[in-house]
């Protein structure tokens, strides 16, 4: 058994795994040796996962379809992990808008606020208790750069990511002593289904786009590997640097700038 598997397993729980940044934790987390639970709205795409993780790695794939903004989530879920020790929780499913907030519908950004930070903060709640009592298991909260600065045009957005960044911070503080290790992941942009359903325009930034952005492999990778060593993962040398930059000049200056590039990056409508 790998050392990942002995500290993460027997089972991992991924959410937002049809798709993306998820779909890539699921097969990096079989690959290491661990069972795992995907969780997403679309069953076609976890059947797919489930059996090319059973055909390509010797573990057991669940799949567990479920809209997350349901109101009982942990019930949603309870028949696919009643029975299973679970060392690993994974909180990536989240989508952003963009646009002026007053001109969005209320009831799409409630469901971001739901999907992005009470998912996480209720699952986390129900699934790390075993964790906490066996003194063993890891949580990474998928959070964003977004989540270290405010700005027009995506103000719902990067709140939802603030939460996500000082949740998971402070609940690693709390777990610990108790053994249990606590990720805050923030990736800059990441070529996925994130930006066309956002309304985000990578080609907007021209060949600088692939200084700008990275791919899911990467951002898993180093992940998984600072995980336990390292509770706020940034990706990437441009994004640490930006996130350094921000805080550095004075809130309002970072807000603008930061701002300015958001606006590049928002697809003409
Ligand atoms: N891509 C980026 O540039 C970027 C940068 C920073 C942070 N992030 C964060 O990374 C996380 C993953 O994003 P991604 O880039 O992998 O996006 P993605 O490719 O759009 O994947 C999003 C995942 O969330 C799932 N999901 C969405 N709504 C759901 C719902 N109501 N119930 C259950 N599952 C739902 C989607 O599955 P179904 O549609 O099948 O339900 C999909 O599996 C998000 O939290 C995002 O905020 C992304």
């Amino acid at each position: 058994m790998s050392k990942f598997a002995e500290r993460y397993g027997p089972w991992a729980v991924v959410t937002g795994a049809s798709a993306g940044i998820g779909t890539e934790y699921a097969l990096r987390i079989a690959e290491r040796g661990v069972n795992v639970v995907l969780v997403a709205r679309r069953r076609d795409r976890l059947e797919q996962l489930a059996s090319t993780i059973e055909d390509l790695y010797r573990v057991q794939a669940r799949v567990a379809p479920a809209d997350l903004t349901t109101r009982d989530i942990v019930q949603v879920l309870e028949p696919a992990i009643a029975d299973i020790e679970i060392g690993l929780l994974v909180n990536c499913a989240g989508f952003g808008t963009t646009g002026p907030f007053l001109d969005m519908d209320a009831g799409v950004q409630e469901s971001m606020l739901n999907l992005n930070c009470r998912v996480p903060a209720l699952l986390t709640h129900e699934i790390a208790q075993g964790m906490r009592e066996r003194g063993k298991g890891g949580v990474i909260v998928v959070s964003s750069v977004s989540g270290f600065c405010a700005t027009r045009g995506m103000a719902n957005y990067n709140a939802t990511k603030a939460y996500d960044l000082i949740f998971a911070e402070g609940l690693a503080s709390e777990l610990k002593p108790y053994g249990v290790d606590v990720q805050a992941l923030c990736p800059g942009g990441v070529f996925t289904e994130f930006q066309r359903k956002a309304g985000l325009e990578p080609r907007n930034f021209g060949p600088l786009q692939r200084l700008i952005f990275t791919s899911a492999t990467t951002v898993v990778a180093t992940s998984l590997r600072t995980l336990g060593h390292r509770v706020t993962v940034i990706p990437g040398f441009m994004n640490r640097l930006m996130v350094f930059t921000m805080r550095l000049v004075p809130r309002r200056v970072a807000r603008w700038f930061f701002g300015l590039f958001v606006e590049q990056f928002i697809a003409k409508r």
